[in-house]
């Protein structure tokens, strides 16, 4: 399978809604293992497969959605990150600026997942309004995406648009991409902007 979600509390379940209603297939893990995941896949129909966070991490992009905390952890999990992409979703809101060493938390998280490579994406709004898709014909989501890597992030941003959305790639993690993370406890200037594209 191409895409996984790792984590099915708020963002992964709005990413997985997201997979479901294009009836694109993507796997789906959290912490307590799949058979926890039944009602949730049952209900978002035969595209979005439950699995363990093993299984999960065999797929080419796999979006990260647990508490920042909880990255390493997940990146333990797996032995072989080289070559993946691995899709940021979040955000340190709850984390001591401190303890981040003056890094972006998306550098720290890149850290962990040794030889993948990280897009930033997906973190900039509150789970109940992404991918709710604005009623208004003609107009698509914006998503905001930060990497390190350009070819990961076109590829992102292609499946950000098969998913539906409006890409926005802003570049580098330390350039572009710092108004898409929370520096000194504060949010950047693009987290909660749920903007459309008319296009
Ligand atoms: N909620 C939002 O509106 C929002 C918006 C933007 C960004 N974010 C970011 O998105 C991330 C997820 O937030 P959330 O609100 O979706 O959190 P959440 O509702 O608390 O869900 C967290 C998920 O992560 C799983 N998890 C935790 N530790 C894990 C581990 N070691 N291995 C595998 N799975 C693990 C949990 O598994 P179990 O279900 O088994 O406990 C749960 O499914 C956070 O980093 C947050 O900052 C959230």
């Amino acid at each position: 399978m191409n895409y996984a979600i790792i984590g099915s509390g708020e963002i992964g379940t709005a990413l997985a809604r997201a997979f479901a209603r294009k009836n694109i297939e993507v796997a789906i893990a959290n912490s307590r293992g799949p058979k926890t995941l039944a009602s949730l896949t049952e209900e978002l129909g035969p595209s979005v497969f439950p699995r363990s966070v093993q299984d999960a991490c065999e797929a080419e992009i796999i979006f990260l959605a647990v508490p920042f905390t909880a990255h390493p952890d997940v990146a333990k999990q797996f032995k072989q990150w080289n070559g993946k992409i691995i899709v940021d979703t979040t955000n340190v809101f709850h984390v001591a600026p401190e303890e981040l060493g003056g890094l972006l938390s998306s550098e720290i998280v890149s850290k962990a997942f040794v030889g993948a490579r990280l897009v930033k994406a997906f973190n900039h709004l509150p789970a109940a309004q992404l991918g709710t898709n604005p009623p208004v014909k003609g107009q698509r989501q914006a998503v905001f995406l930060s990497s390190n890597d350009a070819d990961a992030s076109a590829t992102v941003a292609a499946v950000a648009t098969q998913l539906g959305f409006a890409p926005v790639e802003l570049g580098r993690l330390d350039r572009g991409g710092v108004p898409l993370h929370v520096v000194d406890g504060q949010p950047g200037g693009i987290l909660f902007q749920n903007l459309v594209s008319l296009g």
